[in-house]
């Protein structure tokens, strides 16, 4: 059971925010597989409180990905606690401060990953945020700078005094990047310690790592990032296998759908040739495939990632998946 301030969590597996993909069309996606809770991307608190027009958009949402968490970046605590109000005001149904980007333009800056270098500074900005909120307030952590400055354990018992309501950890410092290879001994701690629900972040690309990263820490949630991309329904897949039900990997005919719809959904977001061309990422994701996908060892794949990131219209483009599913289900009945 994951229950985060007054909102209860229907399945406690969490879609991770990645910048440039974790949209209103993608989150659509995941809670249509299962999803209990999704984030936006981060979203800087200073371009927000400057009314950008771009940064609004990422907050807009419709009603079936409730609950949605808006993610915000920043360092200063008098400007993460207006953005925080604001985005309460827009409809977030919770409010994230990240503690976890590595990129060099923003830890330069001092925000993200770079605030678990000043512990007095994330309490002062914690402090500021829920004072703000009156709607569920999470962080979202790494464990620490680097090895040698590890501090999750800092960071969880300031969460705690500070009224946060759940925390997540991305079981890795900043130094380690996206490297394979997660710290589970933290997790382990962190769950033992803190008195809010710690839902635990990385490397979670098939069902059976979520199992296992429960039993192992006794975590309230699991968070899967980039296991997602290209597989949205992994969801469903981890639902099914922690309910002792097995799992299977989705069917051809069933993934075609799934692009489809998500075309749809990114056309109906953004308009045609903004939808179809954003959409193309996600399609390199879904022909490459990953253990949660059958299209990983596709043939015919990079040949049609060639042709469709050229493609900025929707009827070709449709065109062009429909003839690669026929083309697999072809080769797969050989
Ligand atoms: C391209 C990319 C963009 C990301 N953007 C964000 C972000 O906006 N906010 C955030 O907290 N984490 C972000 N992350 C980190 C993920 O949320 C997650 O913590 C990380 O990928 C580890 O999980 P995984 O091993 O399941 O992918 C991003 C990761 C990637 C790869």
């Amino acid at each position: 059971m994951l229950r985060i301030g007054n909102i209860q969590i229907k399945q406690p597996y969490v879609m991770a925010p990645i910048a440039g993909y974790t949209d209103s069309p993608f989150r659509r996606m995941v809670t249509g597989s299962g999803a209990g809770l999704v984030y936006t991307e981060l979203i800087s608190a200073d371009a927000l409180v400057h009314k950008n027009k771009k940064t609004l958009m990422l907050m807009k949402y419709s009603p079936e990905e409730k609950p949605v968490t808006v993610q915000l970046l920043g360092k200063n605590a008098g400007i993460l606690a207006e953005a925080a109000g604001m985005a309460m005001d827009a409809g977030a149904d919770i409010v994230d401060l990240n503690l976890g980007c590595p990129a060099h333009n923003v830890v330069s800056n001092g925000a993200g990953a770079a605030l678990l270098k000043k512990p007095e500074l994330v309490r002062e900005i914690a402090a500021a945020m829920r004072k703000a909120l009156a709607i569920p307030f999470t962080i979202k952590a790494r464990t620490g700078w680097d090895e040698d400055s590890k501090n999750i354990l800092q960071i969880v018992d300031i969460a705690n005094e500070q009224g946060v309501d759940a925390i997540a950890i991305h079981l890795r410092t900043r130094a380690m990047g996206f490297k394979k290879g997660i710290d589970m001994q933290s997790l382990i701690e962190a769950v033992r310690r803190s008195k809010v629900p710690v839902i635990g972040n990385g490397d979670i690309t098939a069902p059976q790592d979520a199992k296992h990263m429960m039993a192992a820490s006794g975590c309230a949630g699991v968070m899967v990032g980039r296991g997602a991309l290209g597989a949205p329904w992994i969801f469903g897949m981890i639902i099914d296998y922690m309910q002792d039900r097995g799992f299977v990997l989705p069917s051809l005919p069933s993934i075609r759908e799934t692009v489809l719809n998500h075309l749809h959904f990114m056309v109906e977001f953004y308009g045609e040739t903004k939808g179809v061309k954003l959409f193309r990422k996600h399609l390199v994701h879904y022909s490459r495939g990953g253990p949660a996908s059958p299209l990983l060892h596709a043939r015919h794949s990079s040949d049609f990632r060639a042709k469709a990131v050229i493609i900025d219209k929707l009827e070709p483009l449709i065109k062009l998946i429909n003839g690669y599913f026929d083309y697999l289900m072809e080769v797969d009945r050989v």
